[in-house]
Order: C-alpha cells, then sequence, then structure tokens
C-alpha cells in the first residue's frame, strides 16, 4: 500500500509531463494571438506569403475542386487555424517541421485578416 503522499507526488509529476503534450507536443509555449499581432503590417505580409507559396496549392481557388476546403476564416478561432496548420489533420499536413513558431502564427494572423481571399 503506498503513502497518500507518494501518490500525490506521482500524480502531479504526471500532469507536469502531460502539459507539453497537451500544447501540441512540440513544447512550445501555447501562442498569444494579440489583436496588435493579428494587425501587424509586417507579420500579414509575411504571413501572405507563406499561403500562397504552401497552403493556396491546396486550399485555393484554383487547387482541383475537393481537393481542400474553401477557409471559412470567420468560423475559426486564431487558436483553431494555428492548430491544424502546427499539427495538421487528416488529409492536411502540419507544418511543425517547416515553419517556426511565428511563422506559423504569421499565416493564421493572415488567414483571419478581412483582406484574405482563398
Ligand atoms: C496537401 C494539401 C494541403 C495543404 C498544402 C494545406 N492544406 Fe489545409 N487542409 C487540407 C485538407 C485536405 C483539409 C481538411 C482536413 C479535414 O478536416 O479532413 C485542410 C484543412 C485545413 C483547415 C481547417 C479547415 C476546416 O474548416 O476545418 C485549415 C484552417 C487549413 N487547412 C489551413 C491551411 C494553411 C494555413 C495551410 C498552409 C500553411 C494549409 N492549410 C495547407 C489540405 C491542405
Amino acid at each position: 500500500m503506498p503513502r497518500p503522499s507518494s501518490v500525490l507526488a506521482a500524480l502531479a509529476l504526471i500532469g507536469v509531463l502531460a502539459v507539453p503534450a497537451l500544447a501540441g507536443g512540440t513544447g512550445e509555449e501555447a501562442p498569444q494571438f494579440t489583436e496588435e499581432f493579428l494587425n501587424d503590417t509586417d507579420v500579414l505580409a509575411k504571413g501572405q506569403e507563406i499561403w500562397v507559396e504552401q497552403c493556396q496549392f491546396c486550399h485555393g481557388k484554383n487547387a482541383y475542386p475537393g481537393k481542400a476546403p474553401k477557409l471559412k476564416p470567420r468560423k475559426y478561432t486564431p487558436e483553431f487555424v494555428y492548430k491544424r496548420v502546427t499539427k495538421g489533420f487528416k488529409g492536411m499536413p502540419g507544418w511543425d517541421e517547416v515553419y517556426n513558431q511565428e511563422e506559423r502564427m504569421s499565416v493564421t494572423a493572415w488567414v483571419k485578416n478581412k483582406d484574405f481571399s482563398n
């Protein structure tokens, strides 16, 4: 019968180890999407560049129908877009080994920008 205190210590340790996994498994801090960041012109320029280079191919209007869904940015939170971009989902590739966190945040900001179109 283990002492209750050692059980608690073990649970606390599991908690500490599980946190980075929940954050996406990359060990990165969860990003903060402030209004300032989302409206920064340098960030948006970088994000648009990434979108044109990597995302439009599947999501853009010139992609063949059914390849990837047309994005509906108004329905997404920045956190959702960031998560899809980072980890991917089914037919959607993850980009965490291609782009650093700031780059993935930038393309997220672009997708959420009022000037964004597929
Ligand atoms: C190889 C093709 C491909 C590329 C490249 C690609 N995507 Fe996707 N993406 C998909 C597919 C397919 C889905 C749908 C996955 C599902 O839900 O089944 C998707 C889903 C998404 C979603 C969620 C849409 C929703 O309504 O649930 C977002 C957001 C997204 N992609 C953003 C991006 C961004 C930003 C990029 C560029 C960094 C990108 N994608 C590059 C194929 C692609």
